[in-house]
């Protein structure tokens, strides 16, 4: 199975001057514990890490610093995830048939995840991880900040990443997105605006996407009971 890792943000939300994912998470920079955990899944064989120039360097020291036993290809990210993962797809070696995404920040996907993903991706077209959402949703008025409708919480559910696709089909949904000018946050928004299915798989509670300061300290919390000899 093919991997694309879209690492190609500027973490405005961290507030940091850099790539969130070059920001240290305990002992090593947050996307070497992605690659990790992507290069400990028994599926995955390929790794394209989608990222921008300037910081390929650092990148490379990463990789460097930690070796990988599966070949990682870099790829030029562009200025939306939906472009990262564009030039993604374009960048995956012809005889990929199948592939999942999942985002650089979120660093602390299991191996068994990836592994799920996979193995699910072999009867169906699409699919995504995700978890049953715990909050109750509101949908609010964009100008009145009044609340329009409270969805039923038994049919919501949070996606994460890893996100799995025949590649043929999304790359024909990415073509039509591109084509028609659709801004989507995730690949199956794509897939499911082309009116094609997409399976959920159960994701992980502690599969959170590092997005601000509260969440770095919060991964760092998980990773310790995930990694009691990192105490
Ligand atoms: N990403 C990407 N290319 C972009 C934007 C985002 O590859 N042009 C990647 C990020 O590196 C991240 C994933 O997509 O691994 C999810 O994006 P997000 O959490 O929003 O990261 P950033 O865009 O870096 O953060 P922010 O939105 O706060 O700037
Ligand atoms: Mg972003």
């Amino acid at each position: 199975m093919h991997l694309l890792i879209p690492a190609a943000g500027m973490g405005r939300r961290m507030g940091s001057n850099r790539n969130k994912l070059l920001l240290s998470l305990l002992d090593r920079p947050l996307i070497a514990w992605t690659l990790e955990a992507a290069d400990a899944s028994r599926e995955i064989h390929w790794i394209g890490l989608i990222g921008q120039p300037e910081d390929w360097p650092d990148f490379e020291a990463i990789l460097a610093a930690n070796p990988l036993s599966k070949p990682v290809q870099f790829i030029q990210g562009g200025s939306t995830r939906q472009e990262s993962v564009y030039n993604g797809l374009q960048g995956l070696p012809p005889e990929a048939t199948h592939v999942l995404i999942h985002d650089g920040a979120r660093c602390l996907a299991t191996p068994d995840l990836f592994d799920r993903c996979a193995e699910s991706l072999r009867h169906c077209p699409g699919l995504i991880a995700a978890i049953p959402v715990k909050d109750t949703i509101k949908i609010v008025a964009r100008d009145s900040q009044t609340i329009e409708q409270t969805p039923d919480r038994e049919q919501l559910w949070a996606a994460q990443t890893p996100q799995g696709f025949n590649v043929a089909l999304l790359k024909q949904c990415h073509d039509r997105g591109k084509s028609l000018g659709w801004e989507v946050t995730d690949d199956a928004a794509l897939f499911e605006k082309c009116d094609l299915p997409v399976q959920i798989v159960p994701g992980e509670e502690t599969n959170l996407k590092v997005t601000t300061p509260m969440d770095l300290a919060i991964a760092e919390f998980i990773l310790r009971q995930q990694r009691p000899e990192l105490k």
